[in-house]
């Protein structure tokens, strides 16, 4: 079927050699300082997960590649407790073999959010703990866990983000990405802080059971988005946007 609305249509990636289609993708997806980017994945039926409860229900080679290709160009990502938890987050670090699109020599950081400063065990792990976004409500049990530099504190309950955004940037950490999930998601677009939404929407359907990417009781007035572009691996029917908000 003809699609003309495609700004960009490219053959499946994986025949191609991994350095050529990960470049590629580092030039489409350019990160510029100071954008919040979320990346997350759907089944066509918008569901945020399958079977197991983990977005590893749904995503595919194609997903994995440009979500390495995210963290290479990223300065840190975001993430909420919540995530951290069920797919047992570890401390993150630049993926194997695209060092060289990095934006800077400093490692990849991870950021937590959180409202009650629990911080996941498994992100502990190693010599770089997480920074801890949160309120005043969560800073003691966070600081019992992570050193004080690591915890922002930015409003009481549950954490300014706009706010907390602000700290990483007097940080050098521009280049935000989130992976999620949904109700983090949902509090990033409800404070009107997320620039890009990429998309990977993989060619499964999973029923009413699942969330959908986002989730909780933040309102928000509809928004529209344009389509920066669109990639297509024809040989397991994923799309993967990019959507500019
Ligand atoms: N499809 C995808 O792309 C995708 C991506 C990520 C996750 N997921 C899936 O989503 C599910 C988890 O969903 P979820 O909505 O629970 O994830 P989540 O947003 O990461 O986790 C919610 C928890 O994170 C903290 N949190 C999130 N936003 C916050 C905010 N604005 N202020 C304060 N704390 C905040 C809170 O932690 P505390 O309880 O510590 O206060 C909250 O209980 C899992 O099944 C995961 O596999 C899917």
């Amino acid at each position: 079927m003809a699609a003309p609305d495609l700004n960009l249509l490219v053959p499946d990636p994986r025949p191609v050699p991994a350095d050529d289609a990960e470049a590629a993708l580092a030039e489409l997806y350019r990160h510029e300082p100071g954008v919040v980017r979320a990346n997350m994945v759907s089944s066509v039926d918008g569901a945020a997960w399958g079977a197991t409860h983990l977005s590893g229900d749904l995503n595919d080679a194609a997903d994995y590649r440009v979500f390495r290709v995210l963290r290479a160009l990223a300065d840190i990502v975001v993430v909420g407790a919540g995530t951290a938890r069920t797919e047992r987050y570890d401390q993150v670090a630049r993926p194997d073999g695209l060092a060289h699109l990095a934006p800077s020599d400093a490692p990849l950081r991870l950021a937590l959010v959180t409202r009650s400063g629990a911080v996941p065990p498994s992100t502990t792990v190693g010599d770089r703990p997480p920074l801890i976004i949160t309120g005043s409500a969560g800073a003691e049990v966070a600081r019992s866990v992570v050193p004080a530099e690591n915890v922002l504190v930015h409003g009481t309950d549950a954490p300014d983000l706009r706010s907390a955004l602000g700290e990483l940037a007097d940080r050098g950490l521009t280049r935000v990405l989130t992976e999620g999930g949904p109700h983090l998601l949902a509090s990033l677009l409800a404070a009107g802080v997320l620039d890009e939404l990429c998309l990977t929407t993989t060619a499964l359907l999973e029923g009413p059971l699942p969330g959908r990417i986002v989730a909780g009781g933040e309102a928000m007035p509809q928004r529209a988005a344009t389509l920066g572009h669109l990639l297509h691996d024809p040989a397991a029917h994923t799309l993967l946007a990019r959507w500019i908000l």
